[in-house]
């Protein structure tokens, strides 16, 4: 057996093996979803977001991408954020990066591979805020991990940065952050221990924003408003194509 087919069999047999275990598992689950976690991880076949979490269903609402990376201009990313932390309500966000990552690997050498230069940038972009570091790891291995490692960082911090994350640590039950690397050489999940808060602290000067919650004062701003409010100017034309009959 061999394509769809195996897959189909297989959903087949874990339906079976679920409805022998909990007879409500399934009913359960069509009232509603409930997650703590959010996971955000690379697309890599090896790092299955459940399996690798001992997580089941129900349990991780997950995003994943190539390299797992949080880019401020990637809406998927953002719609699942804010729908995770506003909506969900989740309480541990995951960055989980990996050794071996080949999209860390691909930022790391000099060749183009097409479009998705354009997204291993982002990678390059780390490199270069730790260029210092980066160099002075001799050894080839050593220096690829660390890199796997300082960007799950950075998506950390990128994290942080996000309206969406400032407001939600704001509010009544802030989410924690955390960066995690997974070994896929033995499967083991490392926390790297760097948390949003710690990070937002040496950068909010420049990225700390606010709601604004008012209209802005009128005098701190030159602008103001449209010139012509086309709405109102085609009542006005109606108004006088009535008049005129
Ligand atoms: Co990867």
């Amino acid at each position: 057996m061999a394509g769809i087919s195996k897959i189909l069999e297989n959903n087949k047999q874990w339906v079976a093996t679920k409805n022998a275990e909990d007879p409500q598992f399934f009913k359960n689950l069509a009232n509603g979803q409930k997650p703590k976690y959010l996971f955000i991880g690379c697309s890599d076949s090896r790092v299955p977001a459940s399996g690798i979490t001992g997580t089941g269903p129900g349990e991780m609402f997950v995003h994943r991408n190539i390299a797992n990376l949080v880019v401020h201009s990637d809406m998927n990313l953002l719609s699942v954020l804010q729908y995770a932390v506003e909506v969900l309500g989740v309480q541990d966000i995951l960055v989980v990066g990996h050794y071996g990552c080949g999209g860390v690997a691909a930022a790391a050498a000099n060749k183009q591979y097409g479009l998705i230069d354009n997204w291993l940038v982002n990678i390059r972009d780390v490199i270069r805020l730790h260029e210092a570091e980066y160099l002075r790891i001799k050894d080839d291995g050593q220096r690829a991990r660390r890199l796997v490692e300082l960007n799950v960082m950075e998506q950390v911090r990128n994290l942080a940065k996000t309206n969406i994350i400032q407001n939600a640590m704001r509010g009544d039950n802030p989410p924690r952050l955390h960066g995690l690397v997974y070994d896929i050489a033995d499967g083991v999940l490392k926390d790297l221990d760097v948390h949003g808060d710690d990070m937002m602290a040496d950068m909010e000067h420049i990225y700390a924003t606010e709601a604004v919650t008012k209209a802005p004062d009128k005098d701190a701003s030159s602008y103001e408003g449209p010139k012509h409010d086309p709405a109102k100017e085609l009542v006005a034309e109606k108004k006088g194509a009535v008049e005129k009959k």
